[in-house]
């Protein structure tokens, strides 16, 4: 089946095109034929964050473009199916997608799954790996930060989620407050990282909320708070305390997120630990969840680093497996849910 994937949830514009076949656990593959992607950080640096009436018009200039060009290194004219974003996201910019789907699916008289963005950030760090059930999902992205058990394949239970701040807006807002661009998080891991390699214990540490609360949830206000306290009592920041910082943010956050994930695997019995979302890109996560779930056997399953950020791969990859099943909606009545779920 040729799937086209169209995502245009929050500061992305995504098409892609795949080539996929069999069923995930037995004979599943897939290939790339197509992928497009335009990405809007530069215009909303200067805003800190994404501007949702900017980011609207932007989606609107870069999804025809993004779905010629896509078409064009696949070579091919149409697919035998449309995946497109409906939430959770930015709403103004998921329709933009919507309608771009709802043309191209009368036009090529072909039907249309409507894909759950955070379904997607999970699907693609799935394929590459071997998945064994009961599974635990961690969404960390700029707008979820989320525990997820999954009994079977596509069947979600929430355990926990963030009270207030995602991990990407952790990172994005303690980053703006030492006066780093948006999106914060790589420029944070990459000032951490240099602080890694020079100081032997972190001078400056910030307490993990929710650490030790009996839950999986998660709340990342306070880090906000911490930090801008921080800042003021210690301004003109110099380029070494701000790596000192930014070492400590992402220290809080790990901290936080691998405890968290580690608590719920061994209570839920997972054998696989699946990670998705654009902070699913940072380094040291990665390196520190892989130790430390290595050491109760377990597996950890992450996407690939290109592909972590948001993507239209993601979402033809979640569609095909809608769409194997028949799951199907009637274009006309398509509509985009900011605060869509996944169960
Ligand atoms: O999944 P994503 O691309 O968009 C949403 O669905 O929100 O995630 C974007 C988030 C931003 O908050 C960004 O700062 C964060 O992912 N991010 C990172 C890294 N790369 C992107 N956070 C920490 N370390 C990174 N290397
Ligand atoms: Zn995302």
């Amino acid at each position: 089946m040729k799937i086209l994937g169209i995502e245009t949830s929050a500061d992305d514009t995504g098409v892609a095109l795949l080539q996929a076949e069999g069923t995930l656990g037995t004979d599943f593959s897939f290939r790339i034929l197509g992928n497009a992607l335009s990405s809007q950080t530069a215009i909303h640096t200067t805003y800190g964050g994404i501007f949702p009436a900017i980011a609207k018009r932007e989606h609107t200039k870069a999804l025809p473009l993004m779905l010629e060009e896509c078409l064009k290194q696949a070579g091919e004219k149409h697919a035998d199916a449309i995946a497109v974003t409906v939430g959770p996201g930015l709403e103004p910019c998921l329709w933009t997608g919507i309608t771009c789907a709802q043309k191209l699916a009368s036009e090529w008289r072909v039907p249309v799954i409507a894909a759950n963005h955070m379904e997607g950030h999970t699907i693609i760090s799935m394929v590459g790996g071997n998945v064994q059930f009961p599974a635990l999902a961690l969404l960390i992205s700029g707008g979820h930060t989320e525990l997820i058990l999954m009994k079977e394949f596509m069947r979600y239970e929430y355990l926990g989620r963030t009270r207030d701040d995602a991990a990407g807006e952790a990172f994005d807002k303690t980053a703006r407050l030492i006066g780093l661009p948006y999106p914060g998080g790589p420029e944070i891991s990459r000032l951490a990282a240099d602080a890694r390699v020079t100081s032997q214990e972190p001078r400056i540490k910030f307490t993990s909320p929710m650490l030790r609360s009996d839950n999986f949830d998660f709340s990342f206000s306070g880090l906000k708070t911490d930090v801008r306290r921080f800042v003021e009592k210690n301004s003109p920041l110099s380029d070494e305390i701000k790596k000192e910082i930014a070492l400590a943010v992402e220290n809080a956050i790990t901290d936080v997120l691998v405890a968290k994930t580690l608590r719920a695997a061994e209570e839920r019995g997972a054998q696989t630990v699946v990670v998705g979302g654009g902070v699913s890109a940072n380094a040291y996560i990665r390196s520190e969840l892989s130790s430390k779930l290595q050491a109760i056997g377990c597996e950890l399953l992450l996407p690939p680093p290109a592909l972590s950020t948001d993507n239209a791969v993601m979402i033809a990859l979640a569609g095909y497996f809608h769409a194997i099943k028949k799951d199907f909606v009637d274009p006309a009545i398509l509509k985009a849910d900011g605060n869509l779920r996944l169960a």
